[in-house]
């Protein structure tokens, strides 16, 4: 393997961790800035409730913002965060190689090369065979993207791993996304117990249509959490989605109004307000 991809050292976990962070910074971050950037979390209070659409377009908005980003791809199962953006196609490393079969992971030349446009730099699951993710390495990462650049977005699944709760317990805030609905608040009310001990700054996204007229307060006082906004229903994300639109990339619509929101709320570039 470290041949194959030319490397020039070889880390072992979790002996090598002091310096495997010194060269993620250096890889993922470039030259060094002034002060920590912040790390989000979305995780979604359902299955399909909107998390990875969520942290996309935070991660674009930022992007859009000259905010230099990094989104992580932490669920395994997602499918690959790179076809939420539509970036498939687009070259460079992904989880599989990072996280190697053995623990062991090559971080100067495999982040380098991660997939980047603009501001934004994603490390993303591919479509290959489903390889294990050392807590190591997510540890490595989050904590080389909190140096270096000015915020980090985490797409977390809700059956936490080992390297989602390091990746959580990193998180200055964190995103529960809960569909307007009954039975997603019930089911929410689960991922938030399994949250809440691993983050001290959980809120809560509700996203519509609420078929039954299930209001945002009513899901957050079910959820005990508080409310950090809506999302109106958006069919055109749904279309621009398949067509590899990156979510909040033409800064216009319900979801890019909020992720402007919040993420200027979590940099504060500006005063907070509601969406
Ligand atoms: N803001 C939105 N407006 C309209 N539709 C949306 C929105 N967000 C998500 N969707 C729809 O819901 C689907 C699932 O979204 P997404 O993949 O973000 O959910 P998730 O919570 O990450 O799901 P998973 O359980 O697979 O992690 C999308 O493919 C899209 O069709
Ligand atoms: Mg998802």
């Amino acid at each position: 393997m470290a041949e194959l991809i030319g490397a020039e050292h070889v880390a072992t976990l979790p002996a090598a961790e002091p310096w495997l962070i010194d060269r993620l910074a250096e890889c993922v971050a470039g030259p060094a800035q002034v002060g920590p950037g912040r790390v989000v979390a979305v995780l979604g209070g359902r299955g399909g409730a909107g998390a990875s659409v969520l942290a996309g377009g935070l991660a674009v908005t930022a992007a859009r913002s000259q905010l230099r980003t990094l989104l992580v791809d932490a669920d395994p199962l997602g499918g690959g965060l790179d076809l939420v953006l539509g970036w498939e196609q687009l070259d460079g490393l992904r989880w599989p190689e990072l996280a190697g079969t053995d623990g062991r992971v090559d971080p100067p030349s495999l982040v380098r090369a991660l997939p980047s446009r603009g501001d934004l730099v994603v490390l993303s699951w591919d479509r290959g065979d489903l390889r294990h993710l050392p807590a190591e390495a997510m540890a490595a990462t989050v904590d080389a993207g909190r140096r270096g650049r000015d915020l980090v977005v985490l797409d977390l699944p809700r059956h936490l791993d080992d390297a989602a709760v390091i990746a959580l317990q990193a998180a200055d805030r964190a995103f529960l996304v809960v569909p307007a609905e009954l039975r997603a608040t019930a089911a929410a009310a689960r991922v938030a117990a399994v949250v809440a001990p691993h983050c001290a700054d959980v809120s809560v996204i509700v996203r519509g249509p609420a078929p039954g007229r299930l209001r945002a307060a009513e899901v957050c006082r079910a959820l005990g959490l508080p409310l950090a906004g809506t999302l109106r229903p958006e069919p055109g994300l749904c279309r621009g989605l398949e067509r590899g639109e990156a979510p909040g990339a033409t800064g216009k619509g319900p979801l890019a109004v909020l992720c402007q929101r919040l993420v200027d709320e979590l940099t504060g570039r500006s005063a907070a307000g509601a969406a």
